[in-house]
């Protein structure tokens, strides 16, 4: 396993940014991050200085990801890789290592239409993370943000973007039949320790909604129990209930954001070992529980 990227945040773009506050900051419980300029709303989990960042706009989807190279070498290595795998790269300009907070950043677009910028040296916050409704914090050190799962029509061409260009190595796969009919395939990618930073699920034709969910993990199994506490006394459509995954291990509950894609709240995921030899078909999600609860 070669540790040499990390998520380093999500970029989304919802008409008002200002209608995820209540989500993201009293039912999740990120904070506010350092701020994003006008018409911007940015959150962290952890001590730099944004993880998201929600921009005004029709998308209401992801529209960018960034993954932060570990050092100088791993940016110009992936630069190498992407350019030998034929994507296009350009170099971001003075005005996206501002609004990124980050030293250096290239872009390159997936073959599921979110941009994918790699960065380094994303920025500190200029105060320690402490937030009262995540008394133990996220787990960030060394595996970035967390993860993000798109849905795409261009599955196999996302893989071969994410291990060709990218690096990624593929942690294990799922295969079932999610009702008579339908089949869910889903691919789990890692560039360090974190079970997945990236997944992708198959889609029939591009939905119009690519982000799935976003995964943010914790440091203490009872803070997902609070996190769903504060949820369920919400109107928040609850997507799937407590669960653990079958792949990953992780102890999680999904709700679903006012603007339509999910956050997954977990806790205990699995770690990617090197070498990793345990690349295999799963046939259910969930090992337990994980039902559609409230709608
Ligand atoms: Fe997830």
């Amino acid at each position: 396993m070669n540790h040499d990227m990390e998520l380093a945040y999500l970029g989304i773009e919802v008409p008002d940014p200002s209608s995820l506050t209540p989500f993201f900051g009293t039912a999740i419980g990120l904070l506010p991050g350092e701020p994003g300029g006008a018409g911007v709303a940015t959150w962290r989990n952890d001590d730099k200085a944004h993880r998201l960042i929600v921009r005004s706009g029709p998308a209401n989807d992801a529209v960018f990801l960034g993954l932060e190279a570990v050092d100088d070498d791993a940016f110009d290595a992936v630069r190498d890789r992407l350019e030998r795998a034929g994507c296009t790269v350009n170099d971001g300009t003075p005005d996206d290592l501002d609004s990124r907070r980050v030293r250096r950043l290239m872009r390159t677009m997936s073959p599921w239409g979110v941009d994918v910028e790699v960065v380094s040296g994303l920025q500190g916050a200029t105060t320690p993370f402490a937030s009262a409704l995540m008394p133990g914090g996220f787990l960030t050190t060394d595996v970035g943000f967390g993860h993000a799962v798109f849905a795409t029509a261009a599955f196999d061409e996302g893989h071969d973007f994410l291990v060709g260009g990218l690096g990624f190595e593929q942690s294990d796969f799922l295969e079932m039949e999610l009702v008579p009919g339908l089949d869910l395939d889903v691919r789990f990618y890692h560039c360090n320790a974190r079970h997945h930073t990236i997944a992708l699920a198959k889609a029939p034709f591009e939905l119009p909604q690519r982000l799935h969910h976003f995964m943010v993990e914790t440091n203490d199994r009872d803070d997902v129990g609070a996190a769903w506490d504060r949820v369920w006394a919400t109107d928040l459509a609850i997507a799937n209930g407590l669960g653990r995954h079958d792949n990953d291990g992780m102890f999680s509950f999904y709700v679903t954001s006012p603007a339509g894609f999910q956050v997954e709240v977990g806790h205990g995921g699995r770690v990617i070992t090197d070498p990793w030899l345990d690349n295999r078909r799963y046939e259910r999600i969930s090992a337990w529980g994980h039902q559609p609860v409230k709608r």
